[in-house]
């Protein structure tokens, strides 16, 4: 499918799903102020990766939390494709130091807003393509 629509209802915050786009698992979270908090608080400067990669946005877009998150107004909401960075493994969710996500496979550690704060990966998780189509519904890609 080139884009699916996912209805985000029932997620409060602090609860994620998983839905499967083009072949891979797109996570998405609805991060309770704590998790953005924790996110916000962190200077650009001390990340490993400090560019976005948010589909969304200009390429050179930095990392800041609000970037990498829905945006202005949105930002608990948290859409990316959960595929770690170094070798393609599927991170686990609130896991790892920084209580983000962590990749059992050779141990990147990602932060709350899917930025990889330790370990061999490279980058931020990547974000596609996504729009709300209506307060409750994501389309992604
Ligand atoms: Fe995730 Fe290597 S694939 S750390």
């Amino acid at each position: 499918l080139a884009s699916v629509e996912v209805d985000v209802s029932s997620l409060e915050p602090g609860m994620s799903l998983t839905v499967k786009w083009r072949g891979k698992p797109v996570f998405i979270r609805n991060r309770t102020p704590e998790e953005i908090e924790a996110s916000k608080t962190v200077p650009v400067s001390e990340l490993k990766d400090p560019i976005a990669r948010n589909a969304n946005l200009d390429a050179a877009a930095e990392a800041t939390d609000t970037a990498r998150s829905a945006g202005e107004g949105k930002e608990n909401w948290l859409v990316m494709v959960g595929v770690c960075t170094h070798l393609g493994c599927i991170p686990l969710g609130t896991s790892g130091e920084y209580n983000g996500w962590f990749c059992p496979c050779h141990g990147s550690v990602y932060d709350t807003s899917g930025r990889i704060r330790k370990g061999p990966a490279p980058e931020n998780m990547h974000i596609p393509v996504f729009a709300f189509t209506s307060d409750t519904v994501i389309k992604v890609g």
